[in-house]
């Protein structure tokens, strides 16, 4: 723009009127503060997440935005059946760390085809893991534990200080968050009894929660 304004103003030689030196000469002022102004905001725009859209997307396709929610693991099994009622466990860390290694819901508790088709929510799944079962269970894949003692008597008193009995500790004591916090059914793990059906109703106040799965932690210690 400037450029050619000036070809324009230089080519009419002598005789240009005033008129037009003024307009070219406004015309300039106005281009440069145009670019200033652009400059500027591009450069602040960078400092602080203010930049003007890109015009064309291209080296902007993958970019990722500063709020993002962090990268999903992503799964070598498909545990989109479990999801359906189970959505609570699709970032669970169990279910993560085993996912990424092809180790599914069903290769731990079975296909379970009456549990999952059962809208009453009586029928249990194939396999459930009463204490004594967890260890054994979790012992066919990992048959060695090469971890500094100190840092297992750490984990033991972060994650479950009131088990003093160190015959009652199992592997996900210290491992994951896999346990329900509530819950709403309950089978015997052993027999596959049915000895609980309750419709989903949470407790109201936080105390009232805090004594149901204190409860619960109680239950599943005796089972
Ligand atoms: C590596 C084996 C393994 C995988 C994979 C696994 N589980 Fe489990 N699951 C267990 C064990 C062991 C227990 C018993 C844990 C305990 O009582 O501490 C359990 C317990 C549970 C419980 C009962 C928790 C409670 O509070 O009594 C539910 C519900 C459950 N699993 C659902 C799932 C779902 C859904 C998936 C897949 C998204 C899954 N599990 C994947 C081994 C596994
Ligand atoms: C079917 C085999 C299988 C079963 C059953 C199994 N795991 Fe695993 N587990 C794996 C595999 C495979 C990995 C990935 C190993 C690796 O990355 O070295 C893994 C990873 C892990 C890790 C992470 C290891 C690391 O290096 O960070 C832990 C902890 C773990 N399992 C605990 C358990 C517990 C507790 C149980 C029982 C509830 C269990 N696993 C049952 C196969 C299994
Ligand atoms: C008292 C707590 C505690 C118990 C119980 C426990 N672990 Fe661990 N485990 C740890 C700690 C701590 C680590 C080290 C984790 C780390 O380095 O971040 C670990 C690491 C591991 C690892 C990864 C390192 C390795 O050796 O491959 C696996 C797999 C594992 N445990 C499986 C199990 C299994 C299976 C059981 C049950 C038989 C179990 N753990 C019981 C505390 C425990
Ligand atoms: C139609 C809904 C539904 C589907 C689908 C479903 N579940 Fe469940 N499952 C439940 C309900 C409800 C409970 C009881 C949870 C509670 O107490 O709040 C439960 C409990 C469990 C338990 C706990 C058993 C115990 O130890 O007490 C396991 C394990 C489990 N489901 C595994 C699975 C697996 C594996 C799949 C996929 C193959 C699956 N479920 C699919 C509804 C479902």
């Amino acid at each position: 723009m400037l450029p050619s304004a000036l070809f324009v103003f230089l080519s009419l030689g002598d005789e240009v009127p005033m008129r037009w030196i003024k307009t070219a000469a406004s015309l300039a002022g106005t281009t440069a503060f145009i670019a200033i102004g652009w400059a500027w905001l591009y450069h602040l725009g960078d400092r602080q997440a203010l930049a003007v859209p890109p015009l064309s997307l291209e080296g902007y396709m993958h970019e990722v935005l500063p709020d993002a929610p962090a990268k999903k693991t992503v799964l070598k099994v498909d545990n989109s059946a479990c999801y359906v009622c189970h959505g609570n466990y699709e970032e669970e860390s169990l279910v993560l760390t085993h996912g990424k290694k092809k180790v599914g819901c069903i290769d731990c508790h079975g296909t379970s085809y009456a549990h999952r088709n059962d809208e009453d929510n009586v029928t249990p799944p194939d396999k459930m893991f009463p204490p004594d079962a967890i260890d054994p269970m979790c012992r066919e894949c990992h048959t060695a534990h090469d971890v500094p003692a100190r840092k297992v008597i750490q984990r033991w008193q972060e994650r479950c200080p009131q088990k003093t009995d160190p015959a009652r500790l199992v592997c996900t004591d210290c491992h994951f968050q896999h346990r329900l916090r509530l819950r709403t059914v309950r089978w015997n793990k052993k027999t596959g009894q049915l000895l609980i059906r309750q419709e989903e109703k949470p407790p109201a106040s936080a105390a009232g929660r805090d004594r149901a799965s204190a409860a619960e932690e109680r239950r599943s210690g005796q089972q």
